[in-house]
């Protein structure tokens, strides 16, 4: 069901971004003036959100199995001279662990896979969070089958605000955001799930060390 790496090479396959050079709007609004840390950007695609952040000072991994994807995101971001500042790292985030305890940020956008494959994903960047770190997860919402426009047209892959809340609790992060967004696009309104969640904060008191 789920699309492979040829495949998402294939469509990447063009001179031009077939995303755009613009960060997701959600992701902008809500880390726009946050503290720059490390993010790990799970199935970045071309880099439009890890660049982004590079340019708000975050360091970033940016994960995808698309080897296309991959090397016009490096070119991207070395035209806005980020390069620095991002690792691009060819995977598969079905199996990829991003080092646990490591990011103030896990940013997942418009992944979209099998169920427990997506479930396995989340699972993993919930636990590479440091201490107090935030995921953002926006995705395609099963609603925008029958009340909005574009993204991929299979019920079993869209993302849900509950379904996903019930999977980053069961993580042991606090969601206190998990919604049904508009997003205005040429072709009319589309409708996203957005989740905001966090890890628990360091318990006051405990040193590095225990
Ligand atoms: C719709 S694109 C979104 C790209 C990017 N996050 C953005 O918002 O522009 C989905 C991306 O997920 C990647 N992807 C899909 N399945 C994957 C997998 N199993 N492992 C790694 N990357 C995957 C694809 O190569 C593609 O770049």
């Amino acid at each position: 069901m789920d699309m492979d790496a040829q495949a998402w090479n294939e469509r990447y396959a063009t001179s031009e971004l077939i995303w755009t050079d613009q960060p997701n709007r959600f992701v902008a609004e809500e880390l726009a003036g946050q503290p720059a840390g490390r993010a790990v950007d799970i199935g970045a695609g071309e880099g439009r959100n890890a660049v982004w952040l590079a340019r708000q000072g975050w360091r970033v991994l940016a994960v995808d199995f698309s080897a296309v994807a991959l090397d016009k995101g490096r070119a991207f971001a070395e035209r806005l001279k980020v390069g620095g500042q991002i690792e691009w790292h060819e995977a598969d985030v079905r199996t990829f662990s991003p080092e646990p305890g490591s990011y103030e940020l896990a940013l997942l956008s418009y992944l979209h896979l099998a169920p427990d494959a997506l479930a396995g994903v989340f699972q993993r960047a919930a636990r590479a969070l440091a201490p107090g770190g935030v995921l953002l997860a926006v995705g395609h919402d099963r609603a925008n089958l029958e009340h909005g426009v574009g993204g991929p047209q299979e019920p079993e892959i869209l993302y849900s605000p509950g379904a996903l809340r019930d999977v980053l609790t069961a993580c042991g992060l606090s969601v206190p955001r998990a919604e049904t967004r508009e997003r205005p696009t040429p072709e009319g309104v589309a409708l996203d799930t957005f989740v905001l969640a966090f890890a628990p904060p360091e318990a006051d008191g405990v040193s590095a060390e225990g």
